[in-house]
């Protein structure tokens, strides 16, 4: 199978910073788009520079100081908002326009009051705007995951027709199954006939915890970039994780997809991200929780220190992350005490192990993990008492 390369676009600074309390002054989203572009992310969405003046500033900053990403704006399918993203990426070495319209018929209606003949125009409209700044542009067909797949085919050949040279399919709403999605973006590539001359990319939001699935899904279909933030920030419920999709890449080589990222900075940006916009990262979160590592069952833990890859499918050193974490609870056995006063420097046999577990257990059971100072006293009380 060839190899496909997956565009990573990351909207960290755009999606992800519209999450209330996330909000980021400019010298902070600069900061954080340097760390974005040494990750390796293709495009970097910077803002929506209409929105407000610091967010034009921002992306003002960002386009003049990033050398090697591409850099890209959001509009509305408005010309002041086209202008505004283009006067915002002037200094940009790659800038990118992104606009677009919502496509389902309830948008259509309930945000528009407006027909699908109407909405078609406006899109084609909008692309032609935004391609008199830039041969860079991305067109997006909001609520696409609930659009009909026949009018969307039009929107997205006519888009294409009037210059876009990407097709961003979002699921606004986070509404779609992955093989609902996937085969919306199969049904584009079989029946958009111009689909050849653009890149089709996913952008899921997380309202039923399918985000990464269905991006997934979008890129085995034929699409060739994902949106997605840092730590799965983004509105409501959230945007897909970049980690996650990254690294279900790797893990799956079989799908003949990988992406540029630097897997080793998965974990430090994530850190950052969370500390810059105060989010907390969930702990059972994948690849960048605290617990993504931790191992605290007697099960797990006695085959984890037999063989890591019993129970672990990613080393923690290939995103970045802490060493592995053998963590001591009432569910914890043997192997692991054992293990762990080995660490602490006690030499006991199994005698010993036996002895001091039925200890350990009871310490265990009242507090929610066994730290290695109550080790240390317990250890040195049983050595106190055998002597
Ligand atoms: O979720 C969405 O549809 C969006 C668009 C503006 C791309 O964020
Ligand atoms: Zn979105």
């Amino acid at each position: 199978m060839a190899d496909h390369k997956v565009h990573i676009f990351d909207t960290t600074l755009r999606d992800g910073e519209q999450v209330p309390g996330c909000k980021l002054n400019s010298s902070e989203k600069l900061e954080l788009a340097l760390q974005l572009e040494s990750l390796g992310v293709d495009i970097i969405e910077a803002g929506f520079p209409i929105s407000s003046p610091g967010d034009f500033e921002s992306v003002s900053q960002i386009a003049k100081s990033i050398k090697n990403t591409t850099v890209c704006a959001l509009s509305r399918a408005v010309e002041k908002d086209i202008e505004a993203a283009a006067q915002a990426l002037k200094y940009a070495v790659r800038p990118r326009i992104h606009t677009g319209i919502g496509t389902s018929d309830l948008h259509i209606k309930a945000k528009f009051n407006s027909t699908r003949d109407e909405i078609l125009a406006r899109a084609i409209q909008c692309v032609k705007w935004a391609r008199n700044y830039t041969d860079d542009v991305e067109f997006y067909a909001e609520d696409a995951g609930r659009t009909d797949n026949d009018y969307l085919a039009r929107v997205i050949e006519a888009v294409i027709k009037a210059g876009a040279t990407v097709v961003n399919i979002p699921d606004t709403t986070g509404y779609c199954l992955p093989h609902q999605y996937g085969e919306k973006i199969a049904y584009l590539v079989n029946n958009v006939p111009n689909i050849d001359k653009a890149i089709i990319s996913c952008h899921c939001h997380n309202d039923l915890g399918l985000a990464t699935a269905n991006s997934i899904a979008g890129v085995i279909a034929g699409a060739r970039q994902i949106e997605c933030t840092i730590n799965g920030l983004g509105e409501r419920a959230g945007n897909t994780s970049l980690e996650e999709v990254v690294m279900i890449m790797k893990q799956h080589k079989h799908l003949g997809l990988y992406t540029n990222i630097v897997a080793e900075q998965l974990n430090p940006v994530s850190r950052l991200v969370s500390e810059t916009m105060r989010m907390p990262v969930q702990p059972n979160k994948a690849i960048v929780g605290s617990n993504a590592f931790s191992h605290s069952s007697g099960i797990h833990q006695d085959g984890f220190l037999k063989d890591a890859q019993t129970y672990e499918i990613i080393a923690p050193e290939e995103v970045g992350a802490d060493s592995s974490r053998i963590v001591l609870t009432a569910r914890s056995g043997r192997s692991a005490l054992a293990y762990r006063f080995q660490k602490l420097g006690f030499q006991f046999d199994r005698n010993d192990v036996d002895a001091l577990y039925a200890e350990f257990l009871r310490v265990a059971d009242s507090k929610k993990e066994v730290e290695d100072t109550d080790l240390t006293d317990m250890a040195q009380r049983h050595q106190v008492a055998v002597d």
